[in-house]
């Protein structure tokens, strides 16, 4: 017979340990590979929520951006790795490794970090490669891991909205979606023109490396297969061609041009507000005051003249879009705006959503009725409109339930966009309508 008190002593170690496991399943830990950008942006979700994560290594070949992130997270000197292969190559460490090197960098690492056991937060794209996204996807699932892709914008509260606002039947049934991305002239130039996604043989085609979240999000948004897509876009603008007579290699070097030209940089650098919260004068100097950043300027690759660089990517572009069912989307996105927005336009059987994400406004019709509706979304500026830390804190979540929670972003999802993005370069490459099917064939021919 147990006694009462052994009874006791049972039922309160049990809880102990529920208690324990809770609380330790609480606090995650990462490894984080590429201390750049957006490897701080998704670490710093520990400093705000000390006790669900904690960053303990590093891995990142540039010494001074190491170091930083090294006092900023109190990591120890022996978990300070300067590349990725040292610190993979090492016994699993963290429970999970958040990947955010270059967008040609991601595949090797991804496959290590999951052959090792851990978890992966991948940012985008996975790949510039069919055959290495649709790979990523089948490690995943053999080594039985969660893979997730940092499609940020599944997160935000102006998609999440629209979202709601279909599947509850507000526009009847949805037929078409209109949706543009206007990149902004300044963040064009920044990144595209100037940066380091200027080149589609060095980062990614503009098609995947940026818009690889519109294909995403009309994915969700339709939850229909794509089955055919065509694109056109060119580089129209940022050339030699359209060098203004008196401009200079270099902003700094007495461009005559200065004051008519939208994308001189000390201005935009100096002045615009967004360079300083979407952490693009970071990019320009480590320091970040104003003698820091003119010097950096003077002759660095962010102060260059935007017709004068060597960038290959496309400044506009255009898709069409037809999925399964007779569903249609057009997307167009642009470098020439001054909103860095996307714009939507969701049109049903009964009624119509039209959307500024930057505004946080949502506008809804009822044919039947007449009613219109106006939805203002609070939503922090910073971080995707806070998307950035939601998207995490799912991750995490994801990770605690040990697999049974099914995230918003993995990447079986993932890999569906991301070909969507390759089929339309191909299109705009080969002036043809590509169909998805014969593509994702063809695909896996090539890794038979
Ligand atoms: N999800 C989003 O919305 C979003 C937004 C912006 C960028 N991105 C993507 O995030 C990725 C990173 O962008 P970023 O702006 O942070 O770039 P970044 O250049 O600031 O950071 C990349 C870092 O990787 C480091 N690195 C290079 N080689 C390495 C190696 N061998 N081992 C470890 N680290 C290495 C670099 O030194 C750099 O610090 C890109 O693929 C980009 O497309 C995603």
């Amino acid at each position: 017979m147990i006694s009462r008190i052994a009874i006791r002593e049972i039922f309160w170690t049990v809880v102990f340990y529920q208690l324990f496991k809770v609380e330790r399943m609480r606090q995650l830990t990462a490894a984080v590979i590429g201390a750049g950008l957006r490897g701080d942006v998704y670490a710093s979700y520990s400093l705000d929520h000390p006790d669900e994560l904690k960053i303990v290594a590093v891995a990142e070949p540039d010494q001074e951006r190491r170091e930083a992130f090294a006092r900023k997270y109190h990591l120890n000197k022996n978990m300070c790795f300067s590349d990725y292969k040292n610190l993979l190559q090492r016994e699993k460490m963290a429970d999970f490794v958040m990947i955010c090197t270059m967008d040609r960098m991601h595949y090797e690492p991804v496959i290590m970090a999951l052959k090792k056991g851990y978890h992966v937060l991948c940012e985008k794209p996975m790949s510039t490669n069919e055959s290495e996204i649709v790979r990523m996807g089948t490690m995943a699932e053999k080594y039985g891991r969660i893979l997730s892709i940092c499609h940020v914008l599944r997160y935000s509260p102006f998609f999440t909205k629209i979202k709601e606002l279909i599947q509850t039947g507000t526009i009847g049934e949805l037929q078409t979606i209109q949706q543009i991305e206007e990149v902004g002239f300044w963040h064009h130039a920044h990144s595209f023109v100037r940066g380091n996604w200027r080149k589609t043989e060095e980062a990614s085609p503009m098609i995947l490396q940026k818009c690889c979240h519109d294909m995403d999000i009309l994915l969700w948004l339709v939850e229909q297969n794509c089955t055919e897509i065509q694109s056109f876009g060119t580089l129209s603008y940022f050339n030699k061609e359209n060098a203004p007579k008196g401009s200079t290699k270099y902003c700094m070097d007495g461009c005559t041009q200065r004051d008519k030209c939208p994308f001189y940089a000390p201005r935009f650098y100096l002045e615009h507000p967004r360079a300083e919260i979407d952490g693009l004068t970071h990019a320009v100097s480590v320091k970040t005051d104003r003698e820091s950043i003119l010097k950096a300027l003077q002759h660095g690759p962010y102060g260059r003249c935007v017709f004068h660089c060597d960038n290959t990517v496309v400044d506009h572009q255009v898709v069409n879009i037809q999925f399964e069912k007779g569903m249609t989307a057009s997307f167009t996105m642009s470098a020439f705006t001054n909103d860095c927005t996307r714009k939507i336009n969701v049109m049903g059987t009964r009624g119509q959503i039209e959307g500024d994400m930057e505004k946080g406004i949502l506008k809804t019709v009822d044919f039947v009725t007449g009613d219109t509706d106006t939805i203002e979304l609070h939503t922090p500026v910073k971080g995707h409109s806070g998307s950035d830390s939601k998207m995490v804190a799912d991750f995490l979540r994801q990770i605690s339930a040990d697999h049974s929670g099914n995230g918003r972003s993995s990447a079986t999802s993932s890999v569906d966009s991301h070909l969507m993005a390759l089929a339309a370069e191909k299109s705009r490459l080969e002036n043809r309508v590509i169909s998805l099917s014969i593509y994702k064939e063809e695909i896996a021919g090539k890794s038979r």
